[in-house]
């Protein structure tokens, strides 16, 4: 397969983690570029369920290489923990995972800081993070703070460590916070971070010369275009760049070595967490959607708000990051609605409007304009070509792909490996 970025198209849960899973045997390489363990990714193999959170969801293929690259924020405990956890469950991922000597650290103090963060924001003002840490780790590689995976290897390192807890320390108790007790962290941090240091490479010599002798690589995002520190739902947002871009400064890759974008998008909406969402459903349909697609966070296990599918997310999210085809995932979840809907366009302050506004608080006063499609009322479940899918639902499908100006390359009718529908052979 030709290297390939898979992002989030929505506002992230699109089914990324299946999708990659799938993706993974056509390639050499995984390489996961941003975010952290604010991400769960789920990969259903038989009967077992994998939820990743910072390991890439290629880990689950024998031989497949991993890589977390520079622009993922990595918490040293939680991704021991997530190792360990697969390598109990017989994944080895020796010798073939690999993280980044550039990649920030998250510790817990971050995590401290995000809780009061929210806590001391207004309501309304509240973004609903995941409260791991990821915003401020984010804040501090930005103000040139941070410590980074090769730091390890530094003799300062427990220095810079103790100055930045004490440093923490100070914002907490003006935060209101609880302090913590700084020879605790740097254990329980040092400790964790030990287990690592075997993983850890410059990643992005590794993949680029991977790059140059011809092998694939897969670029798995994380989150969603509308969680996009630039271009999502701001301040509702996470602090890491979730569209295609991403994948070059995340990776260390040059953008001319990619050779095409996927955005998973589910075939209605959700969002976890607070911030605008035009298309959200307040009523019985809403709660349907959240039933029958098991919508509970993967990492928080909060509900997540769900709606119809918005054209106009999805046509920005196209525009933002090349998307070549779409990964269309959880058709089946519509399969017993007498009605689906589609947002088109928007309404915003008696104005027509067909892309997504800058401001939070004027997508928030959108109302969609929304077309009506007759439901299929029929399983899809066990579709296993185009063919199978009733009329109905492939009319409600090419009406999204005209919508949205990208074509559909995979479609998923369930969580396991076999219920993707392959619409055309790309390699
Ligand atoms: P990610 O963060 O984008 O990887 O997505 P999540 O793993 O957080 O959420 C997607 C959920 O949908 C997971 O529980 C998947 O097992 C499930 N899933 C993925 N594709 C499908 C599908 O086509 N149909 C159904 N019913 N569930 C799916
Ligand atoms: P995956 O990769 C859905 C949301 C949070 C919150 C906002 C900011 O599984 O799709 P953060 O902890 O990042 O500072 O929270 O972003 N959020 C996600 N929502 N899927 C995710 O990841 C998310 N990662 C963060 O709920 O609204
Ligand atoms: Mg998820």
């Amino acid at each position: 397969m030709p290297n390939t970025v898979l992002i989030g198209s929505q506002w992230g849960d699109e089914g990324k983690g299946k999708i990659i899973d799938v993706l993974t045997r056509r390639v050499d390489w995984v390489v996961r570029y941003q975010g952290g363990n604010n991400a769960g990714h789920t990969v259903e193999v038989g009967d077992e369920k994998y939820v990743l959170h910072l390991i890439p969801s290629g880990m689950l293929h024998e031989g497949r290489k991993c890589v977390i690259g520079n622009g993922v924020v990595i918490d040293p405990s939680a991704l021991k923990q997530e190792l360990d956890e697969l390598i109990a469950r017989g994944i080895r991922p020796d010798d073939r995972l690999f993280i980044s000597d550039r990649a920030h650290l998250v510790f817990p103090y971050h995590r401290a800081l995000d809780g009061a963060g929210e806590k001391n924001r207004a309501e309304g003002g509240k973004i609903g993070t995941t409260g791991r840490g990821i915003g401020p780790a984010y804040v501090d590689k930005a103000s040139r703070s941070g410590l980074r995976m090769g730091d390890l290897f530094e003799a300062d390192f427990e220095d810079r460590l103790r100055a930045r807890i004490r440093e923490s320390n100070t914002l907490l108790s003006a935060l209101g916070a609880e302090t913590l007790n700084e020879d605790e962290v740097v254990q329980s941090s040092l400790a964790a971070a030990e287990t690592l240091k075997p993983y850890v490479a410059d990643t992005v010599v590794l993949v680029n010369e991977a790059i140059g002798r011809g092998e694939s690589v897969l670029f798995e995002g994380a989150q969603g275009t509308m969680l996009d520190i630039d271009f999502g739902t701001y301040p509702f947002v996470t602090s890491s760049s979730a569209t295609a871009g991403g994948a070059c400064t995340g990776a260390g890759v040059p953008p001319n070595c990619i050779d095409q974008v996927v955005g998973v998008i589910k075939a209605y909406t959700t969002r976890v967490g607070e911030g605008p969402f035009p298309t959200e459903l307040h009523d019985a349909d809403g709660q349907k959607l959240r039933d029958i697609g098991h919508e509970y966070g993967a990492t928080t296990g909060r509900p997540r708000r769900c709606g119809w599918f918005d054209g106009v997310v999805a046509r920005y999210a196209a525009m933002l990051s090349g998307i070549n085809s779409w990964a269309m995932m959880k058709l089946d979840v519509l399969d017993a609605f007498e009605t689906v809907r589609i947002a088109t366009a928007y309404e915003l302050d008696g104005r027509r409007i067909e892309t997504v506004p800058a401001s939070a608080s004027a997508l928030a006063r959108c109302k969609p304009i929304y077309e009506e499609w007759p439901g299929w009322m029929q399983s899809t479940a066990q579709a296993k070509s185009w063919e199978d899918l009733p009329e109905k639902a492939q009319r409600y499908l090419r009406r999204l792909e005209e919508l949205t100006g990208a074509r559909i390359g995979l479609l998923s009718v369930g969580p396991k490996r076999a219920s993707t529908i392959l619409m055309e052979s790309d390699g």
